[in-house]
């Protein structure tokens, strides 16, 4: 696999690192606005090569993304800890435009994997100016919050963070909707278990949408989180392993990128599933839908 990044910042050098980490890719491509930057990333990460297997890692520019069979986004502006994902909108939406013209056109089978905000209209961009399938345009989407989402009741309930069916879906913003009606730990609910406490989980759902802030206000990003979540796709691609997992794609019934338990594999993600939801859950994703359209509306008419 060839896995190209465009963008090399700390979210996109970090997703290239764990990919090696992981020998997800025969190739990694790091590219950056910043060649120094992209150069020294992909230096360093290589100057580990000794103790990972074994990849090509290098710096490129965009023509050397070529025939990529993956290509993960992250360029463009980071949002601060006081900020919405949706104000770096008009900042990114050229730039994510132009550089997905760009990278398709040299790698018209790719699967583009989207990272930079706001992620789910990025997505939705993405998927009309690229002409790719819409499962071949996916976002990193609520992959992320659901990692989080998992790890904070795993904490609270003592048990293992993978053994957590919990999802969020809708939104990767402020209206994304923790999913409480269903949430099972290898299959058993969790109410049956020991120590349940039903307002620990409402108290988790509502502190989830600041989590990503609360990282932002100590240390300037969120890095780590992020690059697990991407990895975690792209490993679903690369092995074709077909998980489950809440990317964003764009849906036609929505006519809007959406995060929604979807099934990822070699192909790209699709089709999704339709999750059993409470009529609470099912009214927060039609809003979270709606703000996210609002958004896309108002890129479409400019691309
Ligand atoms: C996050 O939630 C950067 O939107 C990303 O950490």
């Amino acid at each position: 696999m060839k896995i190209a990044f465009i963008g090399s910042g700390r979210i996109g050098a970090a997703i290239a690192y764990t990919a090696a980490l992981k020998g997800l890719a025969r190739e990694i491509i790091l590219t950056d606005i910043s060649v120094e930057k992209a150069k020294g990333e992909a230096l360093d990460i290589f100057q580990g090569q000794a103790f990972f297997p074994q990849t090509c890692i290098r710096h490129g520019e965009i023509e050397d993304t070529a025939n990529s069979d993956i290509i993960v986004i992250s360029a463009g502006i980071p949002r601060k800890a006081d900020e919405l994902r949706v104000t770096l909108l008009s900042r990114n939406a050229s730039l994510i435009a132009d550089i997905t013209k760009k990278v398709v056109a040299l790698s018209p089978q790719c699967i583009l994997l989207m990272i930079t905000n706001p992620l789910d209209v990025m997505t939705s961009l993405a998927y009309r100016v690229s002409g790719l399938p819409a499962e071949r345009v996916i976002g990193m989407g609520t992959v992320l919050d659901t990692a989080r989402y998992r790890s904070y009741i795993a904490r609270q309930f003592h048990v293992d963070a993978r053994d957590i069916d919990a999802y969020i879906v809708g939104e990767h913003g402020e209206t994304m909707v923790p999913l409480v009606s269903n949430i099972t730990i290898k299959g058993v609910p969790l109410p049956n278990l020991l120590n349940y406490e039903a307002d620990a989980i409402t108290r988790i759902a509502n502190g989830i949408r600041s989590a990503s802030s609360q990282v932002i206000a100590l240390k300037g990003g969120t890095v780590f989180a992020p690059a697990i979540a991407a990895c975690t796709i792209l490993e679903a691609i690369v092995h074709d392993s077909r998980q489950i997992l809440p990317v964003s794609t764009f849906n036609k019934k929505y006519k809007t990128a959406v995060s929604l338990p979807t099934i990822v594999g070699r192909h790209g993600a699709g089709p999704h599933l339709v999750f059993p939801m409470s009529q609470a859950e099912e009214d927060a994703l039609a809003l979270s839908i709606a703000n996210i359209k609002k958004y896309v509306d108002e890129v479409d008419i400019l691309y």
